[in-house]
Order: C-alpha cells, then structure tokens, then sequence
C-alpha cells in the first residue's frame, strides 16, 4: 500500500473505532432491523457444512461469523479478521467461541488454498485497495470454495431518489441528535455506498480476478450478494 493509503486506511479504522459503541444499534435502526436477515442469507450462500473452515473478513462486531457457526458445527472453525480494535473488542465480548484477530484483509496470514469460504458483509466498500483483498481472498480460498460478498446496491430508477435522500440526509441527522462528530462518519458511509460499483461491475471484477460470479438481490434490491466460485 501507498503512503497515502496507508493514512486513508487510518482514518477509516479510527473512526469505526468511535462509531463501535453504537455501531450495532444503529445497524437495526437504520435497516429497519433486515440486518439479521441479509446476514443470515449471506452466510446460507457459503454452502458451509460441517467440519469446514470459513473466514470473515472486515468482521467489526462479528454479526456475520456468528451465523456462519451453525453451519461448521461440529469440527469446523470460523475465524472473523477486522484492523479496528474497537470492533473486535464488542465481537470477542459478544462471541467467546469464535476466534477474532486483528489484521489487514489486504494482506492476510492463511496459507494458499486453506479455507473453505470466505465471507464479506459490509465491508467491501470500506476497502482502500480493493483489488488486493479480492486477490488474497481468492488466494486462501481452495479451489471451489465461495466467496460471499454482502453489499448495498444503491437502486436506479425511480428510488433512486428517495435511497439517496435516506442515506445522506436522514440516517446522518438522526445520528447527529446524539452525536456530531459521528454524524460524519454517517454521512461517510453514504459516501461508500454511492462511490461503489453497480453489481454487475462488481461481477466483472470478480470474474476478472478468477471467480465465476452469481448475482443476488435482496429487500427491494438495496442489498447485493455476490456468490463468487473459486475458480482453478
Ligand atoms: C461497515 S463495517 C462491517 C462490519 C460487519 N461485517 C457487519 O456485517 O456489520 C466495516 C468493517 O470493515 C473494517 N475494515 C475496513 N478496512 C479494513 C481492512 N483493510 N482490514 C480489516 N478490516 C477493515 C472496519 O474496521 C469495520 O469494522
């Protein structure tokens, strides 16, 4: 990573260590509580089964791993990756049995073809290099093993509008009520979802990087999974 990077890869973990105390709450407000359920699909995608090892990356608060541990039990492990302390110190809180380490996605420890998925709940769109966690994502992932990539797809058409006005105007001021410095970082968070690529680009990264790519939508279509098979 680039010096420049490197300062923007900062400033994104402090603040999701300011926003963590109230990270998971907001979550359910702001999803109309579908949040649980966007993960549980997720996690459903991953075709785990017991016995096997899956990995979540960009963890935070390790909603997304606790469902993935139903699926591997018994035998298997599930291991949730974030770089912000303050996210992982609420996971390890919340789910003792899973195993949390802090560490960059874009430069992970596993060995090459060692895991049997690989999960990515929000997260994606905070990546400063984007491109190099996709490519150590397929790297650990063993031949056939998926990929699952949890994503708001900001709608076209019509609702378009209406999405924007919500993201950037009305989730930042009921935030503001409570804090303004996080108000901010919401205001951030519409950012990513603007700036990131409609789900067939994405598809095409991923099929680029070596992934044959199927394309789900969920809840009026504001959430996107992409189903990625490791390909040989
Ligand atoms: C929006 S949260 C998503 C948390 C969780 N997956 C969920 O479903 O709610 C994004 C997380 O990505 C983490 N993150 C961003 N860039 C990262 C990187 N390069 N390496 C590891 N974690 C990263 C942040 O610390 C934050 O916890």
């Amino acid at each position: 990573m680039s010096v420049g990077q490197e300062t923007r890869a900062d400033g994104i973990r402090a603040m999701f260590d300011q926003i963590a105390p109230r990270y998971d709450t907001a979550n359910s407000v702001f999803s109309l509580d579908r949040d649980r359920a966007w993960r549980r699909r997720a996690a459903q995608l991953t075709g785990l089964q017991p016995g096997q090892t899956a990995l979540d990356l960009c963890t935070g608060t390790g909603k997304l791993a606790h469902e993935l541990v139903p699926l591997v039990r018994p035998g298997g492990r599930v291991v949730g990756i974030d770089f912000s302390p303050g996210m992982l110190a609420l996971a390890r809180a919340r789910e003792p049995d899973i195993e949390f380490r802090q560490g960059d996605v874009t430069r992970l420890v596993e060995a090459d073809a060692s895991v049997d998925a690989v999960t990515i709940g929000f997260g994606l769109r905070n990546l400063v290099d984007r491109d190099a966690a996709l490519r150590e994502m397929r790297r650990v992932l063993r031949p056939g093993g998926r990929l699952v990539v949890l994503e708001f797809a900001p709608p076209t058409g019509p609702l378009m509008a209406a999405y924007r006005f919500y993201l950037g105007r009305v989730m930042p001021a009921v935030v503001r009520l409570s804090s303004a410095s996080e108000a901010s970082a919401y205001r951030y968070l519409a950012q990513t979802v603007e700036g990131f690529p409609q789900p067939t680009v994405l598809a095409r990264e991923l099929d680029a990087i070596g992934f044959d790519v199927e394309v789900q939508r969920m809840t009026i279509g504001i959430v996107a999974f992409h189903v990625g098979v490791r390909r040989d």
